[in-house]
């Protein structure tokens, strides 16, 4: 086995792929030869995404939470662009601030659960029926690893991401498909920029803050090797979980994160 990562051939689907980790996951892919699919609801983000690519690459505009749009838009797409080998889940969003977590109402869980648990599942198994082997890579979080209390319900979305990882895993071994997921760290993204804000509803200090100041104070205090991850550090891990080097892993969540979380 040669020592780079080969992806040649293989047909590669990253979701949320016009946001900050996406970009950086769909570089990676198409520099490792993988062709690519390329989902987001964010229209004109994704076009700037596509074109940003050295590759032709098919894009499908499309919100993950819905089913029914999720299983005819991609129905329509497996002629054109052959059986799928790789799906990168990683579209995700963020949640309201705890601090306490008494400060939340029902509400406040909807959408991380649509989006971060239903939507990821709903292009699974959209997906899965046409992968004859090939693997499944999730972007879950640090925050699925140990509650944080800055935002409950995105952490409890994660776990469940990191345990359905696991569920999916199980399932699929016995058809060779594997799944493991990656545990981002943090990573100065749009969605990063939005914690801020989100935190300054429970600590109104934090809007004389600037994003990057934020950022950079958080990783001083919160992250041994003392540097926040890039799209990069992500996207190499994503690489690695796809690539033939991992034929044995599945099941499995790495970390991505300087350290922060040691388990
Ligand atoms: N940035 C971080 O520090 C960090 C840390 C840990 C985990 N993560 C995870 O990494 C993933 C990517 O995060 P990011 O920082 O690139 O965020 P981002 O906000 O920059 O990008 C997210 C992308 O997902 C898309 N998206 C959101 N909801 C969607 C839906 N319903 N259907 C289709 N597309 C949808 C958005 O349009 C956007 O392009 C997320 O799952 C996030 O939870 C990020």
């Amino acid at each position: 086995m040669s020592l780079c990562i080969n992806l040649s051939n293989r047909l590669a689907i990253v979701t949320g792929a016009a946001g900050g980790l996406g970009k950086g996951i769909s570089k990676a892919l198409v520099g490792a030869g993988a062709r690519l699919m390329l989902i987001d609801r964010d229209q004109q983000a994704l076009e700037r995404a596509v074109q940003s690519l050295p590759r032709q690459t098919v894009a499908v505009v499309l919100d993950i939470t819905n089913e029914s749009a999720v299983n005819y838009k991609l129905a329509r797409l497996w002629e054109e662009v052959g059986p799928p080998h790789i799906l990168v889940n990683n579209a995700g969003v963020g949640g309201r601030v705890g601090l306490p977590f008494t400060r939340l109402s029902a509400d406040d869980w909807k959408i991380p659960w649509e989006v971060n648990v239903v939507g990821l599942f709903n292009v699974t198994k959209a997906v899965i029926g046409q992968m004859q082997e090939g693997c499944i890579v999730n972007i879950a979080s640090v925050s699925g690893r140990t509650g944080f209390q800055t935002s409950p319900p995105y952490s409890a979305t994660k776990a469940a991401v990191i345990n359905l990882t696991q569920v999916m895993a199980r399932d699929l071994a016995p058809r060779g498909i594997r799944v493991n997921a990656v545990c981002p760290g943090m990573v100065f993204t749009d969605f990063y920029r939005g914690q801020r804000l989100a935190a300054a509803e429970a600590d109104p200090t934090l809007l004389e803050v600037s994003d990057e100041r934020y950022f950079e104070e958080k990783v001083e205090r919160l992250i041994p090797l003392k540097r926040g991850q890039t799209p990069e550090d992500i996207a190499y891990a994503v690489c690695f979980l796809a690539s033939d080097w991992a034929r044995s892993i599945t099941g499995q969540s790495l970390n991505v994160d300087g350290g922060l979380v040691m388990s």
